[in-house]
């Protein structure tokens, strides 16, 4: 009987149907020659697995490992392993671990990452992360895509011009740290481990996985955070993000630079980490053993740390930090380095070794690490398609979900950021013809940096054709530089003839990218000409529609009435022109918020170099961000209107917060206000502070909503340099025409009303914090 269930279970497991067998994909532990060692044997704990595998290797064979292009092992039967795809918002095309020219073509290409942020809806996040993980594990399945990803990017989006910034959820610590949560969890997996496969983990009592092993979580697959840290930076002036040395006070590392890596690692669980190519007060961040060991240390970081593309070369290459190249790879594995991404560290390793500058201990520390990632993915378990996730295939990829996710986040992200007495939304009946001038309304490929290939190719102008019967187009300029006034004349007779106009206007990745930094904030070329012309001859007032991610200045479209409406819509990707016409025809009712300040021009005049958020008025330096800041703003952090209008009310919130009782108090005055205040880091028991404002919001239009609602802190006793305001809570909530919705939002008064000292420590001050709700304000006091 119990030979005969074996015979039925093996009969079962092997039968034709349920085996995608895919000759594409190789795997290593492959029977019958390959999978009787003690690496391959899932019933051994990871970590014993990971020594056993680094124990097998010779030498030259783990140097070989030292790089995104890890070298196969034949005769372990070990194929060769590309670290490096990336993720950033759908499957992208950058990294040599992904390829579209298999079965499967293209990939749902999800707005970019600054758009989305702007919805601050923490689901939307999520879900987008899930939806990407399973175009990536569908495209691992047949060979088209690597299991470790390097995406998101979380660096601050400190400097208006930086090409990258698109890249990044904005510029507040807070949204990055909790946008990088809510990726690296929805990437790794943590949603989708028990829907697809076989369900091969132990489910605990208390909900979470347990594998019988230590070592670490199972992984769908790995998200890195990157790059740590204080990279932000790609070409200003004589600064290349390779040769540039970040100076970076405590302060600021402690309450702008480092909060979205710690989030990244402690609550995201991110199991990469990339060093970036910058140094940080003289020291390159690859080279920086004690940025690195940070990490791992104080913050449990467990998963492998790569280098920025050649950041092990640009050591000793670009910032002249060591005297060989024997020295930088020295120097990068001994600081935390696992791999360098390109092939220094696999030239310079041997003779470092040989010159007695690293130690073979140091390499399978190395290794250590990566294989223990690799085996957390499953990559040692034999047959990936028989494998959890095993069936995720072509028929999983751009599809409508997915597809209809990529549009919702469009919708989200789009911030009104004029609309003069309603002008918009139009009735869609109503309008009789509409010109669509300007170089951005007829191009499709609105992904911005790190984009793949879309599922559908289409551009603003095919969106709004199936919304308005008559339409006129014109170019107005020959592309975003905008070089000639040339294309003026045929966009005027366009405008003139047409009942409402519309430009399409901005900025695209010839203006602003990895390695290009603008020097301006202003409109490219002619566009603010070709715009302000067009107004001057249109019958009615018009409409600027604005690409790009970084922040424009178009301080003379704000102030100038024949200029109706206003609307970003950053990098869209596929589904920018649906989106954008629900919005311009009223489907739908626009509530993003911009998540980056959008700085006037003169703001150019700035350094890009400094990396002081604070300002300094004894030479004139203005600040960064909404929390420094001290100048004017065209836009400013979390502008962004609705076709409805709502109002805010705190309904509960304590007056008052003891600290009495939470154990031993070292209270210290601050010689200069003569404010008390106590050290964070001595208030034992931080977390019986922690209370819920509960929020209400009325709509108080005719037109269904929704709202990011953000929430700020500010303290009376203002300790010196402490931030003007700080952002300590966010929902994106939806209130029906005329209703209320309620929301709360969880205060934590050690994170949220302490202020970070020069020397990098968290203070609470006692005396009055006050919490900021729209235009209301609610005081809470702080005593004894
Ligand atoms: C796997 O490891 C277990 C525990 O050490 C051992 O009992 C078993 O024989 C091993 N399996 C194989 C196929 O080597
Ligand atoms: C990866 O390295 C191997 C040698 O280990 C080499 O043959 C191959 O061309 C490399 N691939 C890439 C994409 O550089
Ligand atoms: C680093 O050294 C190279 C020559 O090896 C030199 O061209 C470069 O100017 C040096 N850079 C710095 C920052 O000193
Ligand atoms: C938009 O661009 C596409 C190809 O890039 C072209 O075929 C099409 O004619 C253009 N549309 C208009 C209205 O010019
Ligand atoms: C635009 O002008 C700049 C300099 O004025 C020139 O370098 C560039 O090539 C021009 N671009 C086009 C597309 O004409
Ligand atoms: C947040 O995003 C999710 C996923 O797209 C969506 O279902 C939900 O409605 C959004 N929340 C609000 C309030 O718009």
């Amino acid at each position: 009987m119990q030979s005969l269930l074996i015979l039925m279970f093996l009969f079962i497991n092997l039968g034709p149907g349920l085996i995608v067998s895919n000759p594409v994909v190789k795997f290593p532990c492959k029977a019958p020659l390959h999978n009787s060692y003690p690496f391959c044997n899932t019933t051994l704990s990871i970590k014993k697995r990971a020594l056993s595998l680094v124990s097998s290797l010779t030498l030259e064979e783990k140097i070989q490992q030292l790089s995104n292009n890890a070298s196969s092992i034949s005769r372990l039967g070990i194929p060769a392993y590309e670290w490096w795809s990336e993720s950033l918002h759908g499957i992208a095309a950058n990294g040599p671990g992904i390829t579209f020219d298999g079965v499967i073509k293209k990939a749902t290409l999800f707005p970019q990452v600054i758009l989305s942020a702007a919805s601050f809806n923490r689901t939307l996040w999520r879900d987008i992360a899930s939806a990407v993980a399973v175009e990536a594990r569908a495209m691992f399945n047949v060979g088209q895509a690597g299991l470790t990803f390097w995406a998101p990017n979380i660096n601050i989006f400190r400097d208006p011009r930086w090409g990258r910034g698109q890249e990044t959820p904005g510029e507040d610590p807070m949204v990055v740290s909790e946008y990088s949560v809510e990726y690296v969890k929805g990437f790794q997996g943590e949603d989708l481990r028990g829907v697809y496969g076989v369900g091969e983990r132990r489910i605990l009592k208390n909900g979470n996985f347990d594998d019988g092993d230590e070592g670490g979580e199972r992984l769908m697959l790995s998200a890195c955070c990157k790059h740590y840290a204080a990279y932000d930076l790609e070409k200003w002036r004589e600064f290349a993000r390779y040769n540039f040395n970040a100076v970076v006070t405590k302060q600021d590392m402690e309450d702008t630079y480092q909060p979205p890596f710690r989030s990244c690692i402690q609550q995201g669980k991110a199991s990469c980490l990339m060093c970036s190519y910058n140094a940080i007060n003289g020291v390159p961040a690859c080279a920086n053993k004690e940025l690195l060991q940070k990490a791992r240390v104080d913050w449990g970081f467990e998963g492998y740390i790569t280098s920025d593309c050649d950041a092990v070369a640009t050591i000793y290459e670009y910032q002249n930090y060591t005297k060989t190249e024997e020295d930088a790879v020295a120097i990068a594995i001994r600081a935390g380095t696992d791999i360098n991404c390109g092939t220094y560290m696999k030239r310079h390793m041997k003779s470092a070794f040989d010159q007695g500058k690293v130690l073979e201990e140091d390499i399978d520390k190395a290794l250590f690490n990566l294989f223990i990632v690799q085996l957390r993915l499953g990559l040692f378990d034999g047959n990936p398609a028989k494998r959890q996730f095993g069936k995720l295939g072509p028929h999983d990829v751009c599809t409508s979900k997915h597809k209809d996710l990529a549009l919702d986040a469009v919708r989200q992200g789009i911030v009104l950021l004029k609309n003069d007495k309603g002008f918009l939304p139009f009735d869609k009946n109503k309008i009789s013809s509409l010109a669509v001038i300007g170089p951005m309304a007829n191009r499709s490929d609105l992904g911005g940096g790190y984009s793949g290939v879309p599922c559908n190719q289409r551009s603003i102008l095919d969106g709004l054709q199936e919304y308005v019967k008559k339409m006129y187009y014109a170019t107005g300029c020959e592309n975003v530089q905008c070089n000639s006034s040339n294309g003026l004349v045929e966009a005027s007779a366009a405008a003139k003839v047409a009942e409402f106009v519309l430009v399409v206007a901005g900025l695209d990745l010839s203006q602003e990218t990895e390695d290009l930094d603008r020097y301006s904030l202003l409109l490219p070329g002619y566009q603010m000409s070709l715009i302000s012309s067009l107004a001057a001859v249109s019958k009615k007032p018009l409409i600027l529609v604005l690409t790009g991610g970084g922040p424009i200045d178009v301080s003379f479209a704000e102030s100038d009435p024949r200029i109706a409406s206003i609307i970003w819509i950053g990098y869209p990707g596929e589904m920018g022109g649906k989106a954008l016409s629900e919005i311009i025809f009223g489907d739908y009712n626009p509530g993003g918020r911009l998540p980056v300040t959008w700085y006037p021009d003169s703001f150019t005049r700035v350094p890009m170099s400094d990396m002081n958020m604070r300002a300094d008025p004894s030479h004139g330096y203005p600040g960064r961000t909404y929390r420094f800041y001290t100048g004017h703003r065209v836009y400013g952090f979390g502008h962004g209107l609705s076709y409805t209008t709502f109002t805010y009310r705190i309904v509960s919130a304590p007056d008052k917060l003891s600290l009495l009782g939470l154990g031993s108090l070292n209270i210290e005055s601050q010689s200069s206000s003569g404010a008390e205040h106590i050290h964070v880091e001595d208030i034992a028991n931080c977390h019986l502070l922690k209370f819920y404002v509960q929020i209400s919001v009325t709509n108080n239009g005719g037109m269904d909503g929704g709202k990011a609602v953000l929430i700020f802190s500010r303290t009376k006793n203002e300790y010196k340099h402490a931030p003007k305001k700080q952002l300590i809570g966010f929902d994106r909530i939806h209130v029906r025409a005329y209703a209320s919705v309620g929301t709360s939002i969880l205060v934590d008064p050690c994170q949220h009303f302490s202020v970070v000292t020069e020397y990098g420590n968290r203070i609470l001050s006692f005396g009055d914090h006050i919490l900021m709700l729209e235009d209301r304000e609610y005081t809470i006091s702080i005593e004894l």
